[in-house]
């Protein structure tokens, strides 16, 4: 194949390639729908080697061949757009975030300077702004990141340089160690957060959970006691809006009392639950958020934006670039704009437009869309949980803080009998293989006390009663026989 691209390319060519792709993606963006093509397709290793060409060769191939292999990547692929999908935190994007993927990829440029891309870095702020507004961080300032794990990894950062004004510089050799808070529910990312800023994870002190999932503060205040007589520092506490099993919100407000009284920074890890600021009918689970330091808000979860969509929001102005900047005279100039730069804020060099899916998304929606959306999740999820108090053989393990529902499904087997942890355990995992070879529900489990739990995950808004109904038939078809 001659070395052409897009740019080289007759303007014929460039319309037929891009509607051959449109076409492809319109086709398979449909299929989203369709109650009767499975979610996964259960592609072994063996058939993705045999059926789509791997290895780039020395010579070129055809567009026409390469778009044919994009075909066979999609088909192979869990459609995590389909209602079926109930396996994570995300599923069930929205056109106007694909086609803000596209304008990122189609400007290809970097967010680390207003030169490069300023209509983005305008509306970059403008989306931090936004989302400041609405967790009541005045000032308030913030940066999109590659996801809610590297959020999480600033926010360490930023509390770190907050207790030890000079720690960029030395680092903490000779330093009191440090300690951080965070619930035995939080997100592991909290912890390598501890690894990569050097606290250490000995330093990262796992804090009791009540039965919703939700963290005690008396716990919290009884471990920070625990860590100053043991010589730590408690610097950092991080409080779960949204935790990845449970879904269960830590009370904030209280939590916030305690990390004054210590001097300590507050962190809300929002990643999941961040985007129940948009419902006036559930933010009150938030409430003291705008009392935290610093958040993690994922639009590419409950809020439906394709992965990655995430920001930090700091309560303060400046402190991200105090944090980051380390200097590259290369790169940023002064220079009218300059102000507007955010590339000292991050961790990154090149950094993607991921605030432009978000601004699109949000313009189409507006703020009432959005509401609307997180309340239908919670309401999925409510109803699901009705379905499965009422179904028998079916037991709710925890009663639902938001999106998500654990539950058991009880071989028929054991459902005279009390059927004891073990067996549970057990039964979660088998039903859960034979329903994930079905293809037709992709559904997870997690621990909960040690006992493997369904976590079905309710964050596409297009789900029905009638697929909530066929999840449930589909679990209770591969219990059969156990
Ligand atoms: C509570 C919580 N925080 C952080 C993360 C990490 O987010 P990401 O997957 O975007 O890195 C997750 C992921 O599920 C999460 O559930």
């Amino acid at each position: 194949m001659p070395l052409e691209t897009a740019a080289t390319l007759p303007a014929e060519e460039v319309d037929t390639i891009l509607s051959r792709a449109a076409e492809i993606a319109a086709e398979y963006l449909r299929g989203h729908g369709d109650r009767s093509a499975v979610v996964n397709p259960c592609a072994t290793p063996k058939q993705i080697r045999e059926q789509i060409t791997l290895m780039p060769g020395r010579e070129g191939r055809s567009i026409e061949a390469v778009l044919d292999d994009v075909t066979r990547v999609l088909e192979l692929s869990p459609r995590t757009g389909h209602a079926g999908w109930c396996n994570q935190l995300f599923g069930g994007y929205d056109l106007t975030g694909v086609v803000g993927e596209w304008m990122a990829a189609i400007l290809n440029s970097t967010m680390a300077t207003y030169e490069a891309a300023p209509v983005a870095t305008i509306i970059e702020h403008a989306m931090i702004e936004k989302m400041c507004a609405l967790a009541g961080f005045e000032p308030g300032e913030g940066i999109f990141t590659p996801g809610g794990s590297i959020s999480n990894l600033m926010a360490v950062l930023a509390a770190r340089l907050a207790a030890d004004s000079d720690s960029n510089r030395t680092g903490l050799a000779g330093a009191k160690p440090m300690a951080m808070f965070t619930s035995t529910e939080s997100h592991y990312s909290i912890l390598r957060g501890a690894m990569i800023a050097g606290l250490g994870t000995d330093a990262a002190r796992r804090v009791d959970i009540d039965h919703e999932g939700r963290m005690v503060p008396e716990a919290l205040e009884a471990a920070i006691g625990e860590a100053i007589r043991e010589g730590y520092r408690p610097i950092f506490v991080c409080a779960t809006a949204g935790t990845t099993v449970y879904g269960a919100y830590d009370p904030i407000e209280p939590i916030a009392d305690i990390a004054q009284r210590h001097g300590m920074w507050l962190h809300v890890d929002g990643a999941y639950g961040g985007s129940t600021l948009l419902s006036p009918t559930h933010r009150h689970l938030l409430s003291g958020i705008e009392r935290a330091d610093s958040l993690t808000w994922c639009p590419h979860k409950m809020m439906g934006l394709p992965l990655a969509c995430s920001a930090l929001l700091v309560r303060r102005d400046g402190w991200l670039a105090q944090c980051n900047t380390s200097g590259a005279e290369y790169l940023f100039h002064d220079q009218p704009n300059a102000c507007y730069d955010m590339g000292e804020m991050s961790l990154q060099c090149g950094r993607r437009m991921d605030a432009l899916k978000l601004w699109l998304t949000w313009q189409h929606f507006g703020d009432d869309g959005f509401a609307a959306r997180i309340d239908q999740l919670f309401d999925l999820a409510q109803r699901f949980a009705a379905m499965v108090r009422e179904r028998p053989g079916f037991r709710l393990v925890r009663d639902v803080s938001s999106c998500n529902v654990l539950f058991h499904c009880v071989p028929w087997s054991l459902r005279d009998a009390q059927p004891s942890p073990e067996q549970l355990d057990l039964a979660t995992r088998t039903i859960r293989e034979r329903v994930m070879a079905s293809g037709r529900v992709m559904i997870n489990y997690a621990p909960v006390e040690g006992v493997a739990a369904f976590r079905m995950v309710l964050v596409n808004p297009r789900a029905t009663d009638d697929d909530l109904r066929l999840y449930l038939d589909e679990i209770e078809t591969a219990a059969a026989g156990l």
